[in-house]
């Protein structure tokens, strides 16, 4: 039977350390509280003008293809998992295609918009083209350049402390041996709190899903003019995302055990099996909710949101990428993510390494 394997990884993450103490200079903040509430300490961002979430995709899909011993020529498939991308559109997998100097158009490339689950769900998605014999040198990245868009100042402060900037990536390709490779995933989905966690403007929806429709500045609905932006959208703060962090918190330390738990089960295997748990770097409180649940000892769950803040699509890649420079990820280790986030979304995906 064919499967999917992980054939190389890498990250990278841009210089700039910011600290708390460092945004403490732009708002009201203090190092303390984000460590107490996050255990952030630090994050990077990417310099302006001169890198964006696709350069930085492109420095760690570079390393992942390396290590796979295959160059760039033999990617087949591209899949681009962001939530903050260069352009509205086209989307950052043809510009990956481009930075990695990829010119022959037998080669397709998917943007993948899911948020904090965007690694998990793009991840699925490669699985699925690789047992299909479709594919054979999947390139699957999440990257983020969250800086470009956050609001760094007091009204801003309850998001803009958690994110940080980074990428990493990973070549899939097929595996006849059975020992190794992606045994089983799971992805879930509920809409009903789409909002709680967003960035709403710019848009098509011209107040659709809101009561309040003027809040948005909109002009009147038969006369022409712009719903997408307005002055009212800037004015107001619509174009920086808006979290409720506690609605957020509540709802993701049931789901994160939920689909650990179900998507072991469905190979038969618990999470006492595990050998590293790589979960979605959103907060390292929620991390350890979700250890306690699953009874699971410190060296069996991998967190560095310490040193990188929330990466969003990129934090996954990016803890795989450092787990297994740091020797923490071995042959035939039983390898968990899993990533719950706006949406909302969550998955999990259970692999032989
Ligand atoms: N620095 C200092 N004070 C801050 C602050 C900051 N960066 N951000 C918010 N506050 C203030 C609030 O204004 C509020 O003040 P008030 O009591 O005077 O109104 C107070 O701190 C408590 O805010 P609240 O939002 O209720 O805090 P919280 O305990 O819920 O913690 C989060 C906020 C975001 C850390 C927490 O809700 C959380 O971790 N949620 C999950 C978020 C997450 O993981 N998101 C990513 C999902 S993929």
């Amino acid at each position: 039977m064919r499967r999917s394997r992980i054939a190389g990884v890498g990250h990278y993450v841009p210089e700039n350390v910011y600290t708390n103490n460092d945004l403490a200079k732009f708002m009201d903040t203090s190092d303390e509280w984000i460590q107490e509430r996050t255990g952030i300490k630090e994050r990077r961002f990417a310099t302006k003008h001169e890198e964006t979430t696709t350069t930085l995709g492109a420095k760690a899909s570079k390393i992942a293809i390396e290590r796979a011993g295959i160059t760039a020529e033999d990617i087949d498939f591209i899949i681009f998992a962001t939530l903050s991308p260069d352009y509205y559109f086209p989307g950052c997998g043809v510009l990956l295609q481009r930075e990695l100097g990829i010119t022959k158009s037998e080669i397709g490339a998917l943007d993948v918009r899911t948020q904090c689950t965007g690694f998990v769900y793009a991840l699925t998605v490669a699985d699925q083209f690789i047992k299909s014999g479709m594919y054979k040198n999947i390139l699957v990245v999440g990257a983020e350049m969250h800086s470009s868009g956050l609001e760094f100042n007091t009204r801003g402060r309850g998001v803009s402390v958690i994110f940080g900037d980074g990428a990493g990536a990973v070549v899939v390709q097929p595996t006849e041996d059975e020992s190794k490779g992606i045994l089983n995933s799971e992805l879930h989905s509920d809409g009903t709190n789409a909002e709680v966690l967003s960035l709403l403007c710019p848009g098509s929806h011209g107040g659709h899903h809101h009561q309040d429709k003027d809040q948005f500045g909109f002009p009147e609905k038969n006369k022409l003019g712009e719903i997408f932006i307005t002055e009212k959208m800037l004015d107001d703060g619509f174009l920086y995302p808006y979290m409720d962090g506690k609605v957020v918190f509540k709802k993701a330390v049931v789901k994160f055990p939920e689909v650990i738990a179900s998507t072991l089960a469905g190979v038969g295997k618990q999470p006492s099996d595990i050998d590293l748990l790589i979960p979605h770097q959103a907060n390292l409180r929620i991390s350890q909710f979700v250890q306690k649940i699953l009874r699971l000892n410190d060296d069996q769950v991998f967190n560095n949101i310490h040193k990188y803040g929330n990466t969003t699509a990129a934090s996954i890649p990016i803890a795989l990428s450092e787990a297994w420079e740091q020797g923490k990820i071995k042959d035939n280790d039983l390898v968990c993510l899993a990533a719950f986030g706006s949406g909302f979304t969550w998955g999990s995906i259970v692999m032989n390494w």
